[in-house]
């Protein structure tokens, strides 16, 4: 079983940020998971949300700033005494080059559909040589289409938390590599429905050790955790 860090060691460390992703790969995890949006110069930075305001000092869409100007703002979420600037998707993928990790990376095309977002990722990630490395994973089904189009040997994963059996079906009909259910869907029969047509669960946020446990012995091949569980 792979156990990454959700946004990093997101328990730990603030969400997103740099210190978050090292202290995870430095330490138990096997890899992160992080969200990918866009800034209004088409730079490419990992937060979660579209606005900034949860997690920094400031205020607003990320894609209303340029990254110089985002860069101005603190993201240090709630951790005190913690400076702590928004990373590039780049920055994250340098750090990693050399490193035996994987990352998910979940483009957060859901809610705002940023122009070109997909190529950008994908061309970033085979620039630093790291797509053997990547799972690409999406709410927005439209997103991991396109970078299926881009490139058919992605492993691509379909992430869902509403309307389950709609979701399941999608990721029967578009074949993904992965189903990305919210763990709470998850039994055996389920895990076997996937694991019967091939497909792999990766799921999220599971932060219980008998729910890991349970997921593992069921063969689940991915955990997303906030914990080092
Ligand atoms: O990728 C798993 C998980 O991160 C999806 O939910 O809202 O934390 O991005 P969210
Ligand atoms: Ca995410």
């Amino acid at each position: 079983m792979i156990k990454l860090g959700h946004r990093g060691y997101s328990e730990k460390y603030p969400e997103n940020t740099m210190i978050a992703f090292k202290k995870a790969i430095e330490g138990n995890f096997d890899g992160i998971e992080t969200d990918i949006h866009l800034t209004k110069d088409n730079k490419l930075v990992l937060i979660h949300d579209e606005k900034i305001n949860r997690t920094s000092n400031g205020k607003g869409y990320v894609k209303d700033y340029t990254y110089n100007e985002l860069c101005k703002f603190n993201f240090n979420y709630h951790f005190k005494d913690v400076e702590a600037r928004i990373p590039l998707l780049e920055e994250l993928l340098d750090y990693c080059s050399e490193k035996d990790v994987i990352l998910n990376l979940e483009i957060k095309t859901d809610k705002i559909h940023y122009k070109n977002i997909e190529q950008m990722t994908y061309d970033l990630v085979k620039q630093k040589g790291l797509l053997q490395k990547v799972i690409f994973s999406s709410f927005y089904l439209e997103s991991l289409l396109k970078l299926r189009e881009i490139d058919k040997t992605l492993y691509l994963g379909y992430l869902f938390e509403d309307n389950y059996e709609i979701n399941k079906e999608k990721v029967f009909e578009y074949k993904f590599n992965a189903a990305h259910p919210k763990y709470v869907f998850l039994n055996e029969k389920e895990i076997n429905d996937y694991h019967s047509k091939g497909i792999d669960v990766n799921t999220w946020t599971v932060n219980n050790d008998e729910i890991k446990d349970f997921l593992f012995e069921e063969g689940v091949k991915v955990i997303i955790t906030n914990r080092d569980i």
